[in-house]
């Protein structure tokens, strides 16, 4: 039984005449309860749900334990206000991101609202903490869309253009994506010569006795799911270690289990200095938290950090039982097995369809890159455009991704049951044809 007042096309139509284009829609259905991994929209469709509002519900829309939690909440309190009074919450939960961020160091948790906030924060202490001000991203990162995180941004259409100026001294590194190694190369090689470039962008670009901090996502997300080399990685650490840098991973979109750790630095036995977290965090609700050394945190005095609405208890409740379920429903190993199956379609797919360029995968980050023929590995934009419409219009919740949109990124809920795992893989084998 439906819960709103007007009809889908009604709704529609008011979206159109009140809401910005600016915010897209990649589905245009309106959106009635969700449980799992299954949204039923309000003439009573269901669409499987391979997009998890963009790596938020990692624990599934609508999970008793998460919404258990928030009840209880919401009959205690909403929000004194973290600054006015405080509340047990966004204690218990610094204490938990604490203990399971990575580092045998004396960590500290700051709670925010976005990605984009707790970024800004990390940049924040970390230039304070260093008394310097250059930034360094990387090409095809993402992390957000305020004027300092678009610009530490790549991506300019749509991230950017016409929205400048932006913030001085940010400085966008080279990032290795393996797929664009040619065949004559061998992986070492490639790895040598991405290392090379990295440091030859600390000569001709920015000097790193500058640089405040290195933000690094494990594996871009919006940039299309490239996973680096783990001896990339364990450079770039290493080289901030050296020159005094703070070294940040933003797990905003890899965090909470999505790779098949809790964070996706552990895959590369690398201890960032700090590290945000975001998006399933909270299984919906928003919050952000930026973690780690204490010395780097605590550097900021009283009222120079934090916000309004920054780690509302509601969204804390949902928080520390997020931590519960993943704990208690094995949801790592979940990740891991619930890639290797999508993993296994997509190469089932590739068989017969020569426009599968490239699959990766880290846990239950998976990515397939379209391209027009496999030898020039030419992105296939259009193709993609046409697969995610196509299970967009046929019961599934399908994103791209990739600085040129020609990759189909995969972030269904982990708990997502065999049965709704199958009808997806059904959709987009049908998408394919
Ligand atoms: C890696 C990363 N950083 C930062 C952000 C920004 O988060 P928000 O949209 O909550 O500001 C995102 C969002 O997609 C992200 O994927």
């Amino acid at each position: 039984m439906t819960t709103t007042y007007l009809t889908t096309k009604e709704l529609q139509e008011k979206r159109q005449k009140y809401v910005p284009r600016g915010v897209s829609n990649s589905n245009v259905n309106i959106a009635d309860y969700a449980s799992g991994a299954t949204i039923t929209d309000i003439d009573g469709n269901k669409w499987i749900d391979f997009a998890g509002a963009i790596g938020v519900l990692n624990v599934g829309h609508t999970h008793p334990k998460v919404t258990e939690a928030v009840k209880k909440q919401v009959d205690r309190f909403l929000h004194p206000g973290f600054n006015v009074m405080m509340y047990e919450g966004y204690i218990q939960l610094a204490e938990k991101l604490c203990h399971v961020a990575p580092g045998n160091f004396d960590k500290q948790a700051i709670l925010f609202n976005s990605g984009a906030e707790a970024v800004e924060n990390a940049v924040k202490v970390s230039r304070r903490y260093t008394n310097r001000q250059a930034v360094v991203s990387f090409t095809r990162g993402f992390h957000g869309r305020t004027n300092l995180t678009m610009g530490m941004t790549s991506k300019v259409k749509p991230y950017k253009l016409g929205f400048g100026p932006f913030a001085p001294e940010i400085y966008q590194a080279p990032f290795p994506h393996m797929y664009e190694k040619t065949d004559q190369l061998s992986e070492e090689t490639f790895i040598d010569e991405k290392i090379e470039e990295f440091k030859d962008f600390f000569v001709s670009i920015v000097s790193p006795e500058t640089v405040a901090c290195v933000v690094m996502e494990p594996i871009q997300g919006e940039g299309g799911f490239i996973i680096p080399p783990k001896r990339f990685v364990q450079f770039v650490s290493d080289f901030c270690k050296e020159h005094g840098i703070v070294f940040i991973a933003d797990e905003i979109q890899t965090g909470i289990g999505r790779t098949g750790r809790l964070f996706a630095m552990d895959h590369f036995d690398v201890v960032p200095d700090l590290m945000t977290v975001s998006k399933s965090l909270a299984a919906g609700l928003p919050l952000s938290a930026v973690v780690g050394r204490k010395d780097i945190l605590d550097v900021a005095g009283p009222g120079e950090l934090g916000g309004t609405f920054a780690g509302n208890p509601v969204a804390c409740a949902a928080a520390l039982s997020v931590f519960d379920i993943v704990e208690e429903e094995n949801l790592l190993d979940k990740s891991e097995m619930l890639g290797q199956k999508i993993e296994k379609k997509l190469h089932e797919l590739a068989g017969s369809h020569e426009c599968i360029g490239d699959i990766r995968r880290l846990g239950a980050m998976v990515a397939v890159e379209l391209v027009t023929d496999r030898n020039s590995k030419k992105p296939n934009k259009e193709k993609t455009a046409e697969i995610t419409k196509y299970a967009n219009q046929h019961g599934l919740l399908l994103l791209s991704a990739g600085l040129k949109g020609n990759v189909i990124r995969f972030l269904a809920p982990l708990v997502i049951t065999d049965d709704e795992l199958q009808k997806g893989l059904d959709i987009i084998e049908k998408a394919f044809q």
